[in-house]
């Protein structure tokens, strides 16, 4: 059994890092925040007696070798950048579960064939760029500079971030891992949902993962006097806004499985007797299923489209990002099932509505990820919360089942 102690001790020091008066943390990629929770988090690898390094995204592993140093690693993590008041679990957890499986097995003096590793992700949440999972994507081989373009509200682009902390935009392609290098990703998270509290069940075995599609929607109106401009000689940018935001609910709803939150809203000049002529909105729009939310999107932009012309409104809009759903592997969640069944847990299948870096991996490796109860689903928010017993089990699971992955030959 992995050391609950020394794991909850972590998290709670890790929890100090960019903490706010909320009792959450906000550690936006490439900040100081986020620099000193790699750090601190580097210092637990090192007493874990892992090998350090950084790669050229800054993504941060710490490595434990196999008996065949050149048979395909096990990589286990999460990442450390949060959102803008996000909670102590999210991300956390998975990293330092996986510290605590290395340092465990390490401990125990258990030989792996494979080695294992241990990686806190670079930008996994998009919270700052509105781009997110950029170490994972430069993992998989696939972020290009032109993605690296994105730009934070001070108008200060990926790139340009990256410089800021010594890193060399131009030599993202080095993070690549090659094809055959990794034998498996697997991912301890908390399941920011319902559905385990609901079933009464501290561990969840994660099927498969639905993706967002991210926009910016532009509403261009004419900015005018609050008290002289009559209602019917308007153009009120934040009024066809608001209808569009509306849309987005009721279009989401409608379809039953999907999910639609703007979440961003920019008004400008920002007045309060000035109709307002600019305005941004976010929408962040995702379903298990592509075709579906891929409609959905459609039906929210032509019925945007109509109602701006009915307003005499402009409208564009640029996607910012778009992901695609995945399915986890079956070795993997098999490896994940036969951990828990040998803790005496009850295997229970579940769907993750949120995001995660697996995601961009299941093209390199066999992906997988492990759910622990959330207390009242909350998440992206500071009182987020699982319980010390629950991310002791979650990590034993992970331990376990890391261990079978890590324990096959080639
Ligand atoms: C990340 O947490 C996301 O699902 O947006
Ligand atoms: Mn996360
Ligand atoms: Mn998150």
């Amino acid at each position: 059994m992995v050391d609950v102690e020394r794991l909850w001790r972590r998290l709670s020091d890790l929890a100090e890092v960019g903490k706010q008066e909320s009792g959450g943390v906000t550690r936006l990629s490439f900040t100081d925040e986020e620099r000193a929770a790699k750090d601190l988090v580097a210092s637990f690898m090192e007493d874990a007696g892992l090998l350090v390094r950084e790669d050229a995204t800054g993504n941060l592993f710490g490595r434990r070798e196999g008996k065949d140093p050149d048979a395909p690693a096990v990589l286990v993590g999460s990442h450390v950048d949060s959102v803008v008041g996000g909670g102590n679990f999210d991300g956390p957890l998975g990293v330092l579960a996986g510290i605590e499986v290395a340092q465990t097995m390490e401990e125990r003096g258990v030989e792996t064939v494979r080695p294992v590793e241990v990686v806190a992700f670079t930008d996994e949440e998009g919270a700052r760029f509105s781009f997110g999972m950029i170490g994972s994507r430069a993992l998989a081989g696939t972020l290009s500079e032109e993605e690296l373009k994105h730009e934070d509200e001070a108008g200060i682009s990926i790139a340009d971030a990256m410089r800021d902390r010594g890193l060399h935009p131009g030599r993202i392609g080095e993070a690549a891992r090659p094809q055959d290098s990794l034998a498996a990703y697997l991912e301890l998270h908390i399941e920011q949902g319902r559905v385990l509290e609901s079933e009464g069940l501290p561990v969840g075995v994660v099927t498969g993962i639905a993706a967002p599609v991210w926009r910016r929607l532009v509403f261009t109106g004419e900015t005018g006097h609050a008290g002289t401009t009559p209602m019917k000689l308007r153009r009120d940018a934040l009024a066809a806004a608001a209808e569009v935001a509306a849309v987005v609910e009721q279009e989401a709803s409608a379809a039953g499985s999907s999910v639609g939150t703007v979440g961003q809203l920019g008004v400008e000049p920002g007045g309060i007797n000035i109709i307002p002529g600019r305005v941004e909105l976010s929408l962040d729009l995702r379903d298990i299923d592509e075709g579906t939310r891929d409609l959905v999107e459609d039906r929210i932009l032509k019925r945007a489209r109509a109602l701006c012309e009915r307003r005499g409104v402009g409208f564009e809009t640029e996607v910012l990002q778009r992901m695609t759903p995945v399915s986890c592997s079956e070795t993997v969640r098999g490896a994940v099932r036969a951990a828990c069944e040998g803790l005496g847990l009850r295997t229970y299948d579940l769907a993750s509505g949120a995001a995660h870096d697996g995601m961009q991996l299941v093209g390199l490796c066999p992906v997988g990820m492990i759910f622990i109860r959330s207390k009242d689903g909350v998440s992206h928010n500071p009182e987020e919360w699982s319980s010390k017993e629950d991310c002791a089990g979650g990590t034993n699971v992970l331990y376990h089942a890391t261990l079978d992955l890590a324990s096959r030959q080639r």
